[in-house]
């Protein structure tokens, strides 16, 4: 008897130390932007929102998309913030943007209900081939329609090099980086 008794008490700490230990491990979970849409969607929402950043230079809220770009995909009205060292490096005309880049395009339709997001992230090493940049779209709550290294999106983006005078203008269309 003695000796079930002492099997409950040690499996009783066990499940509590271990109830610890995931709360612990909760607690100490950084959110990091990395090439993974779900990762990358609560860093952008939770971990830095995105809404805090600065939008691309020299734009506002909701500014009807460019006529003169293919850009129907994006939808009648955009938005788009860029993270800090982002923004220096577009200002300081440096030709390519850093490492841990993200831009964040809110696509908004006629009626400016917001129809998608799409994001665009470097992170080193990702797709040397393609500056590395790891391409996602979600829906406005979140889902994922499309990520990684995402072909639709790379063929449009990889079109502005006949446009700026750089040769690849680092896939980015809103400006030119150099
Ligand atoms: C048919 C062409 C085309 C396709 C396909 C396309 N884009 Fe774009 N994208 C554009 C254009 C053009 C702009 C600039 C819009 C403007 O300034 O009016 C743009 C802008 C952006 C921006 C802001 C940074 C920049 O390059 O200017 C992001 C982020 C972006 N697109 C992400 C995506 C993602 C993610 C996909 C795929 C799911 C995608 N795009 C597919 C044409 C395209």
């Amino acid at each position: 008897m003695e000796k079930t008794k002492n099997i409950v008490y040690i499996l009783a700490g066990i499940f509590l130390v271990s109830l610890f230990l995931g709360c612990v491990g909760t607690k100490e979970t950084k959110l990091e932007p990395r090439a993974d849409g779900k990762a990358l969607y609560d860093y952008i929402t939770v971990g830095n929102n995105y809404k805090t950043w600065k939008m691309w230079p020299g734009t506002g809220e909701m500014y009807p998309r460019s006529t003169e770009k293919p850009s129907e995909p994006h939808g009648v009205f955009l938005t788009t913030y860029v993270s800090d060292n982002a923004y220096s490096d577009i200002v300081a005309k440096k030709g390519i943007l850093p490492d841990e880049s993200i831009i964040v395009k809110e696509n908004y339709d006629a009626d400016k209900k917001l129809a998608a997001l799409t994001v665009m992230y470097k992170e080193k090493g990702y797709d040397p081939e393609h500056n590395d940049w790891f391409w996602v779209k979600y829906q406005p709550n979140g889902t994922i329609d499309a990520q990684g290294k995402v072909k639709g999106c790379i063929d449009c983006h990889d079109l502005p090099k006949d446009m700026f005078k750089d040769k690849s203008n680092d896939y980015i269309w809103s400006g030119d980086l150099s």
